[in-house]
């Protein structure tokens, strides 16, 4: 078996919540390093099925040298976004369970050659299908200024972002991590900061590059409309926006417009978590990836309560 890295974040709750039987068809939408499918998997055996994907190739090949031929297993290389159709033309809803774990596994982020991280010297690459679209590095050769300043403001956050976009601007042409990682800590100071300034700078580019949360925005409801009565789907999200997303497509199922988001009309939800469930202090101590997981839970009305409504 291949050696995997990643921990699977709120394992345990993850599993409480979709609460897998024997027998059901589950859906693992991002299934990294197979974490959560193993445990999936395990509970589902032997009548049951898992369908899992992942837009990343390699880690397609990583759970594939994990699981073998298993026999309840369904691996595709997938972007969210391109889950239902994928799940329609293999047949294979209605869903008892789906699982996002949005964000990226530990085996991606300890790859020098992928780029995702500032800590170790590599090409700046941050796609998490390499074989499609434009590495991050050509994408700062051709950003506009403002834009890049409007990315790193809404999907990191980064403090001063016009000045950390002219310094990112102006120290190009970049090409690797470490010149990107030198250019932002050349204008953000690391004084009073709990992480690396270039932490939210990465975050930042990884989001647009791979264009994640308009996949998870057209993701959700689509998903939503294919589970079963009873059905539940659980998303753990590790940044404000993706949480947002989630809140707002599960409140919005829960009542009677929820057409707005694309659910079918006739799909109605409720909340299974009214406030996030996060990590507890003693798994953020044993994976600090871990700390800013948040994960919500829905459940598509099971038929006797559709009916009486
Ligand atoms: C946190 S990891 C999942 C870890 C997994 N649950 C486990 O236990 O091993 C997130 C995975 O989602 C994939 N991913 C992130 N955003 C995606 C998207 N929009 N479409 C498809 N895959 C995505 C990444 O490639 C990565 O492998």
């Amino acid at each position: 078996m291949e050696t995997v890295k990643h921990v699977p974040v709120l394992f345990d709750a993850v599993m409480a919540m979709l609460q897998p039987r024997p027998g059901g068809r589950y859906l693992d939408c991002t299934v990294g390093s197979g974490g959560h499918a193993a445990g999936l998997l395990q509970r589902c055996a032997p009548e049951g099925r898992v369908l899992a994907t992942d837009a990343d190739p390699t880690a397609i090949a990583r759970v594939r040298a994990r699981f073998g031929d298993h026999p309840c297993l369904t691996l595709r290389q997938c972007w969210l976004d391109e889950v239902p159709a994928l799940v329609e033309a293999l047949g294979f809803a209605p869903l008892d369970g789906v699982l996002i774990d949005l964000g990226l596994s530990s085996d991606q982020l300890e790859d020098a050659t992928r780029g995702f991280s500032f800590q170790r010297e590599g090409p700046l690459d941050m796609r998490f299908d390499p074989t499609q679209g434009m590495p991050a590095w050509a994408w700062l050769d051709r950003v506009d200024r403002v834009v890049l300043a409007r990315v790193l403001r809404e999907y990191g956050e980064v403090p001063n972002a016009t000045r950390v976009a002219e310094a990112i601007w102006r120290a190009r042409p970049i090409r690797t991590t470490t010149q990107l990682r030198d250019a932002v800590s050349a204008v953000m100071r690391m004084r009073r900061r709990r992480i690396h300034p270039a932490t939210q700078v990465f975050q930042a580019l990884r989001i647009a590059i791979n264009d994640e949360l308009r996949r998870l925005r057209e993701a959700l409801p689509a998903l939503m409309a294919l589970l079963a009565p009873g059905g539940r789907i659980a998303v753990i999200a590790f940044h404000s926006l993706e949480d947002r997303i989630v809140k707002q497509v599960f409140r919005a199922a829960t009542r009677s417009a929820a057409f707005d988001y694309g659910v079918a009309p006739m799909a109605q939800f409720r909340l299974i978590t009214r406030k996030p469930i996060t990590p507890s202090p003693q798994e953020i101590a044993a994976n600090p990836r871990a700390r800013s997981a948040r994960l919500r839970v829905a459940e598509r009305v099971p038929v006797l309560q559709e009916e009486a409504r």
